[in-house]
């Protein structure tokens, strides 16, 4: 039987602008997860059937979103992967990657928040938090639609802290569509950033931080990059969930499992899968005539000047502006350098749509401009900023790097500090954050620093530059070979593989009895996590909504419109919300196709690659979407289930008590744990329950 693989993500692995006179051209996503995906899915065997489903970004997205047409061809195509691209409501978009997405998870996994004044989570984030909770739901939709429509065995590949509540979305969604048929399916999810501890971590609202665990641990397996960010999941799945955490160490930096977390009767593995890069391709990008024509460039700007580079999005993980406070110090600290080595800092836009972006991205030219004023001489530029997206040149700048600079605050892998290595002619000195997730690989042959240790940071770029030939050279090689020993047709192919393997993976038919997670509404009076969040019952009946309600403030429009909706029998959405999963379910999704591998694209230095491909049509796609009705039932309570506050019902059973779950499908009803304290009413026609 064929391997049918679903993928999705926030940011597909193409995107498309308008033209002066208007037409579409479609052009490579950028970022080290679509490279890694993009490249993972051309290793695949050619007759696995491929989707990748993810959101439109911009209005020209959304016009390919909307038309009929794709052009399935495009120059330097291997093999072309399907693309179906989500419509989602714009203000509803917005609000779940930027206000939920970007300044809440992002700045929570990777610790950057100004604690005394921020995050404040007040009504708006919970509006927010709706938003979220509506956009995922599209994305489940989305990949329920496209599982039921073939019978090849099934994985799922889920990515990253946009889709968090998706892996508990979808099982519950499949769960009930497929009954008691045999289908052989496993879902994956993937978090490319880093994760939290509990401590910092609890700094969500109860309910919002216990949902983002419960969502992933609806996924058969939840990899990482690196151990330390799997081991910080597995730790907030026990602390904040209570749920029954069992580990096995790595004893290295992978890839394998790290451990299973048990919560609502369903076992989820925890793994990690670093990331590398496909050494042979990049090199040979790197011997295209444009990167060449910048490396001549370069090397008249540097003259025969030490060359210390960096290649990051302006992004405040990036530590961009320690980074240049760094170099500041190495001039002035050790003076012998002044006018015999360059700074290349490439510092690419990044999500201007948020002041702090922004605000960071005039810190960057400052202190920029201050090193320049201070150091510059008739002769000799010291540092040398670039803000605009060139994706050639940066691998120029790699090829010719003496000492890579890779720094950040935290970052889930970083694949700059595995391609710099690669690419270098010469072999570079890496100076690399231990924060990093590279640097559970790297460590061996790079300078670590604290990246935030400016004056550490400043002696081992002097150091660095100090290295004598050879020993920059062995050092090189070595990261050279770390990098390339995990590519991404590994990285994705192993993801695979063990999805295949878990024994809790799939369906009924593979795991042999159905796995326990409640078809049912469930009623209780405490979180998993302790009484932190008060639930009425008619939140905690429902569990989509559940969250909404539970999270809405008395007098909030998503408390009002719960109400009456719970009077009307009918899901409390908001209009918004309601028009994602329209559009979500619309029969119009557009299936385009992607070219799955160019000669252009497979590095995470390729944020935009600024190439764009010719003018694209965009296909039409016959997705044999279902509409339902948003009244599906007729009871007290507002039906609207995803699992979310279902979950309450096995993970507050007492060990020994009897199961208060429900099998899909059944009669409403309402059962007593052992603990006599847990009422579990179910309903078979939750729309959302049952969809
Ligand atoms: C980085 C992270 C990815 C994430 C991406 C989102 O590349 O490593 O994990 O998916 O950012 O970036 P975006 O530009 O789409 O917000």
């Amino acid at each position: 039987m064929n391997q049918r693989v679903l993928v999705a993500s926030n940011r597909g692995p193409v995107s498309y602008q308008f033209g002066a006179d208007g037409s579409l051209t479609g052009s490579r996503g950028g970022g080290g997860m679509i490279a890694g995906v993009t490249d993972g899915l051309a290793a695949l065997d050619p007759g696995t059937d491929v989707t990748w489903i993810c959101a439109a970004l911009s209005d020209a997205d959304r016009a390919v979103a909307r038309s009929q047409e794709a052009d399935p061809s495009d120059e330097g195509l291997r093999a072309g992967i399907p693309v179906r691209m989500l419509d989602i409501a714009p203000a509803t978009f917005d609000r779940a990657y930027n206000n939920v997405a970007n300044s809440a998870l992002w700045f929570l996994l990777h610790q950057l928040f100004d604690t005394p004044n921020q995050p404040r989570f007040g009504r708006e984030f919970r509006r927010d938090w709706e938003s979220y909770l509506a956009y995922n739901e599209a994305f489940a939709d989305a990949l329920t639609q496209e599982a039921l429509s073939g019978d090849a065995g099934l994985r799922v590949l889920i990515q990253d802290y946009h889709l968090c509540l998706v892996p508990r979305l979808l099982r519950n969604r499949l769960g009930h569509r497929l009954g008691e048929d045999a289908r052989d399916a496993g879902i994956g999810h993937f978090c490319h950033t880093p994760w939290a501890p509990p401590d910092y971590y609890r700094m969500l609202p109860d309910e919002v931080g216990w949902a983002l665990l419960d969502g992933i641990l609806g996924a058969d397996r939840a990899g990482f990059h690196a151990e330390r960010w799997a081991t910080a999941f597995m730790d907030c799945c026990a602390a904040v969930l209570g749920a029954q955490v069992s580990r096995v160490g790595l004893g290295g930096p992978g890839p394998g499992p790290v451990g299973r977390v048990t919560y609502r009767g369903h076992v989820t593995e925890v793994a990690v899968n670093p990331l590398g890069v496909d050494a042979p391709a990049l090199r040979e990008r790197a011997r295209a005539g444009d990167v060449q024509a910048n490396v001549d460039a370069l090397r008249r700007a540097a003259g025969d000047r030490k060359l210390i580079v960096r290649v990051d999005r302006t992004e405040l993980s990036k530590n961009i502006v320690r980074g240049l406070a760094a170099y500041r110090e190495l001039l002035v600290t050790r003076p012998q350098w002044r006018g015999r080595v360059v700074h290349l800092a490439f510092a690419y836009p990044s999500r201007s749509a948020l002041a702090e972006y922004r605000a960071y991205t005039d810190q960057v030219r400052q202190l920029a401009g201050q090193i320049t004023e201070e150091f510059r001489t008739a002769d000799w530029d010291p540092l040398l900023l670039e803000v605009r997206d060139d994706y050639p040149r940066s691998l120029a700048a790699c090829a010719l790097a003496d000492v890579l600079l890779v720094n950040p605050i935290r970052d889930g892998m970083n694949l700059v500090a595995q391609e710099g290595p690669v690419l270098s002619e010469r072999g570079c000195a890496l100076v690399l954050s231990r924060e990093a997730g590279a640097a559970a690989t790297l460590a061996a042959d790079a300078l670590l620093v604290n990246p935030y240790d400016v004056t550490e940071t400043a002696e081992a770029l002097h150091q660095a530059l100090a290295m004598p030939d050879a020993e920059r050279q062995r050092r090189g090689a070595a990261l050279a070979a770390t990098a390339a020993a995990d590519p991404p047709a590994r990285w994705l192919g192993g993801q695979l593989a063990s999805l295949g393997s878990l024994p809790g993976a799939g369906w009924p038919a593979r795991s042999g009895q159905w796995p326990s997670w409640p078809a049912s509404a469930v009623s209780s009076a405490t979180t998993p996590s302790g009484p932190a969040t008060t639930r009425s019952a008619a939140a905690a009946t429902c569990g989509d909504s559940a969250l909404a309600l539970a999270t809405a403030q008395p007098g909030t429009p998503s408390a009002r419109s719960a109400r009456t909706a719970a009077k009307a029998g009918r899901s409390p959405r908001s209009s918004p919300q309601n028009k994602t999963e329209r559009a979500a379910r619309s029969p119009a999704s557009p299936v385009s196709a992607l070219p799955l591998s160019t000669p252009g694209g497979r590095s995470s230095i390729t944020r935009r690659p600024g190439s764009a491909a010719r003018p694209s049509r965009v296909a039409s796609s016959p997705s044999g979407a279902r509409s339902r009705s948003s009244a599906a039932c007729g009871s007290a309570v507002p039906r609207v289930c995803t699992a979310t506050a279902c979950a309450l019902s096995s993970t507050q059973v007492p060990s020994g008590a009897p199961a208060a779950a429900s099998t899909p499908g059944s009669a409403a009803r309402a059962s007593a744990t052992a603990a006599g304290a847990r009422v579990v009413v179910s309903s078979p026609s939750c729309h959302r329950c049952q969809p």
